[in-house]
């Protein structure tokens, strides 16, 4: 029929998304849907729908509208029902224009109460008074539509395809201003999404990281660029499993099989406003340690205490950074959770005393299934937390028991705060024998060997929904546990995409309590608001120059979830890595905000150690830029926990009018100043990157490089790794020491890249480095770094102790175009060096920190 045929392709919405039937004439026409066939092939993966919406398919009417306090409230009415069982024939429509960058709009069941996420949200009191978007609607089919005040931009527009409602099938689409999309994690994929038909799947899912799979994290969080730089996000508060339709309209279709449709709408304008503004909604992350920006070590196949205290040994005998030594499953006896294998690792306590002793830390794994086959009496943590009740019970009533590491287990309920203190209770008596500083939290998605469970999984709605998403192994109790199961805050169905975020808090909350410091937790699988738990590493990898690459697309997506702390296994995990790629890796990986090499179980040791005495050079070398560049990433994580900005920075988001910039992802900044260009391919020794336009200083020389915003071939010798300075800011560096906390006591080098206008900006933020909420106690320092007619000044803003205790030593200016004839600290002249690069060098200047100074060259 016409009305078929004047869709045009683009704008085809699914109706058929099923991916386990072949769509017929017949069935599709079953929904009243339009079908036309097409020569382009349609796969389980997506593609050009043949079964698509009608502009006139039946939808909801909006009934009426009025005004609140807040915003708008509506009902919404359908009158014929859908395809799919359980129509909520009434809706609740409700818009807040929370502030003038924040719009929240909720549609919910108007008559009864439905699940929603458990996530602590602000709570507005007062209109936004400017709003910097309109919001209009049609009434019927309803649809709303979302404009960007200043530009007339549309961000949002549903009224393309209908709004379905149903108890377990919920879907609404919009078009989207560009094709410009980042976010939607965890996937593995380029950092910019591809529109061409592909949707992205969101259920919990241990799997290593594969294309178009649904992995380890849920984030239903998307930023677009629009049109003329400025950026607008989106956040789908829902927890259910769900997935997102893209296609080249351009557009999207969220599709989610429970709770709300929960959506917040951020203006911006600016990208990193986009994303301090999403953590505004889900929670800023906690201040880590200033160790956990430190190198970690870890990997599956220390055999015993010995093996991994060894490795610590050669570590230090070969003066290579590391800041804390890690053990994986290998420490326990049959891998059950706060066991201490009695022989293979009874050394343990005395590595991490030693461990301790040289100022380095100890972080071990621990799962979160519970072994539930030992005789009653042998092992506290299941017979307690059986006693207590703790554990995720199945349809049945009874724990559910699936399998994991130790065999058969039971899960650990962590929606239920007697479950965190149970948690508690276990670590502090490990803890007793194990002194840890920091926990790792794996197989949490939760992960399960079996399908569901020993039984299996009921054949009833929430194990087998009337619509799946399209995840991997087609069912949603694919290697976990039955989503009828039941977890104290509600079922596991509503909780799955929770699992990690809960057991991540649960976790950070004990080692506050017995470490009474900043706890330090990387977790696999996240949530958003889980940045406020925990950090994230990219999971199970390989040794693959392919995998080198993803990871920064990696970081990058978990920079806009708020997730900072994220860093991917450097040198891969599966698989043998080669010297070479090793070498590339570890270079790239000294960038990571989280810095850690793992390996699997049976590979050849990894770890810098292991190489020949150039590669291990060249790998000491990137570990002593990254220490050297600790105060400015720790004073990055400052300025993301203080307001959301984000530390590996995608080069858009400082140059969003440079449209070359938007598809960059296999290079990064460090918050505004530093850019990595690694090398990327095998048998390299230059590298092209992209220089946007101005001065970039190479981070060790100082040399200047003036870009008009194109590619430039850098050299890249194997013992090398690419590292700008932009113009215009102001670097605090550190001598480097082997560990973090020797780095720490160590004089300042302040480097002052130039603009050109000769100016320059930079911060400090310093603290004792693991105290809890020194920035809310107010005892930390802060001070600010300026240059301006020649005179770089340092203003304390605020400052404590720990800024006395050390001392700038070196001041380096980038980019000084003339020889100076004098300079001047504090009015006092002072000899200097200048070289013809242009680099001015001052110094054995010996200033407390705690002190404003300036430094004068004319
Ligand atoms: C999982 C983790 C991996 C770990 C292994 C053994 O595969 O992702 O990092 O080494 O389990 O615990």
């Amino acid at each position: 029929p016409e009305k078929c045929s004047s869709v045009p392709e683009s704008l085809r919405f699914d109706c058929y998304p099923e991916r386990n039937v072949v769509v017929t004439q017949e069935l599709c026409e079953s929904r009243g849907c339009c079908f036309m066939e097409s020569d382009r092939p349609w796969d389980s993966r997506g593609g050009l729908p043949w079964c698509f919406y009608s502009p006139d398919f039946p939808s909801y009417a909006l009934e009426s509208l009025n005004q609140t306090e807040l915003g708008l409230k509506g009902l919404l009415t359908r009158k014929v029902k859908t395809y799919y069982p359980r129509d909520i024939e009434k809706l609740q429509l409700s818009a807040e224009f929370e502030t003038d960058t924040r719009l929240h709009i909720k549609i919910t069941d108007s008559r009864s109460p439905r699940y929603e996420v458990p996530l602590e949200v602000p709570r507005v009191r007062k209109r936004a008074e400017n709003p910097t978007y309109t919001l209009e609607f049609s009434k019927e089919p309803f649809g709303l539509v979302v404009k960007r005040r200043s530009s007339g931009t549309v961000l949002m527009n549903t009224t393309v395809a209908p709004l379905i409602f149903t108890d377990q099938f919920l879907q609404i689409s919009t078009t989207l201003p560009s094709k410009f999309l980042y976010g939607l994690g965890e996937h593995r994929g380029s950092f910019l999404h591809s529109l061409d038909w592909s949707t992205l799947t969101f259920w919990a899912r241990d799997v290593p990281p594969t294309e178009s799979y649904n992995l380890y994290g849920v984030h239903p969080f998307y930023l677009v660029m629009e049109e003329g730089g400025a950026a607008h996000g989106v956040f789908l508060l829902n927890s259910n499993a769900m997935e997102v339709a893209l296609q080249p309209a351009p557009a999207l279709t969220w599709r989610t099989i429970g709770g709300i449709l929960d959506f917040y709408i951020f203006l911006g304008p600016d990208p990193n406003l986009v994303v301090q503004q999403y953590q505004q909604v889900i929670g800023f992350p906690a201040m880590p340690p200033f160790w956990g920006l430190g190198f970690h070590l870890c990997r599956w196949g220390y055999e015993t205490s010995n093996m991994t205290w060894q490795t610590v040994k050669a570590m230090r005998n070969y003066r290579i950074p590391q800041d804390t030594q890690w053990n994986d499953i290998d420490y326990m006896e049959g891998y059950r959770d706060f066991t201490v294998d009695p022989e293979r690792f009874n050394t343990l306590p005395q590595m991490v005393e030693d461990l301790q002793k040289h100022g380095q830390y100890y972080v071990m794994i621990l799962d979160p299934g519970i072994s539930s086959t030992h005789p009653p009496g042998s092992y506290w943590p299941y017979d307690e937390g059986l006693r207590r009740g703790i554990f995720i019970n199945s349809t049945q009533g009874k724990p559910l028991i699936g399998q994991v590491w130790p065999g058969l287990t039971a899960f650990p309920d962590f929606s239920n705060l007697d479950t965190h203190q149970w948690w508690l209770e276990n670590l502090n008596l490990f803890y007793k024998h194990v002194p840890f500083d920091g926990i790792w939290i794996d197989m949490n998605e939760p992960s399960d060997f079996m399908d569901g469970s020993t039984e299996g999984c009921s054949p009833e709605e929430l194990d087998n929904p009337p619509y799946v998403p399209a995840v991997l192994g087609g069912s949603l109790f694919a290697k976990t546990i039955c989503p009828s199961a039941k977890q104290s805050a509600s079922t596991h169905y509503n909780l799955h995409n929770l699992y990690g975020l809960m057991e991540a808090k649960a976790t950070a909350s004990a080692l506050i309590k017995i470490r009474e410091k900043r706890p330090f937790v990387i977790s696999r699988s996240t949530f958003p608001s889980q940045g406020r738990y925990s950090g994230h590493w990219l999971g199970d990898n390989r040794s693959e120059k392919k995998d080198m690459y993803w990871s920064i697309p990696g970081l990058l997506s978990f920079s806009l979830f708020g997730i900072p702390l994220v860093g991917a296994d450097i040198c891969g995990f599966s698989g043998s890595t080669s010297e070479e790629l090793c070498t590339r890796w570890m270079q790239l990986g000294a960038f990571y905000p989280f810095s850690r090499n793992h390996n699997t179980q049976n590979e050849k040791a990894q770890d810098p150690t292991a190489f020949s005495p150039a590669a291990r050079t060249a790998m000491k070398e990137a570990l002593l830029t990254r220490y050297g560049l600790l105060p400015f990433l720790y004073t990055l994580f400052h300025r993301a926990h203080l307001q959301g900005d984000t530390v590996a920075r995608p080069l858009f988001f400082e140059f969003p009018q440079d449209e070359a910039t938007y598809s960059i992802d296999r290079q990064f900044l460090w918050g505004r100043s530093l850019l990595v260009t690694p090398v990327l391919e095998s048998g390299a020794d230059s590298v092209i990157g992209y220089f946007p336009r101005g001065v970039w200083y190479d981070y060790y020389t100082g040399s200047p490089v003036n870009s008009s915003g194109e590619n430039l071939k850098t050299a890249a010798p194997l013992d090398h790794i690419n590292v700008h300075v932009r113009e215009g800011t102001i670097l605090p560096t550190q001598t480097p020491g082997l560990s973090s906390w020797v780095s720490s006591g160590n004089p300042l080098r302040l480097i002052a890249a130039l603009s050109q206008s000769a100016s320059a900006w930079g911060d400090l933020f310093w603290d004792d480095g693991e105290s809890l909420d020194t920035f809310e106690r107010g005892d930390y320092s802060y001070l600010v770094f300026n240059v301006t007619q020649n005179t770089f000044t340092s203003t304390v803003l605020h400052s404590n102790v720990e800024a006395t205790y050390i001392t700038v030593d070196t001041l380096a200016v980038y980019g000084v175009r003339e020889q100076p004839k004098t300079v001047t600290v504090n009015g006092k002249e002072t000899p200097f060096s200048y070289l013809e690069n242009q680099v001015l060098t001052v110094t054995a200047l010996d200033l407390g920190l705690s002190q404003g100074f300036s430094i004068r060259w004319l």
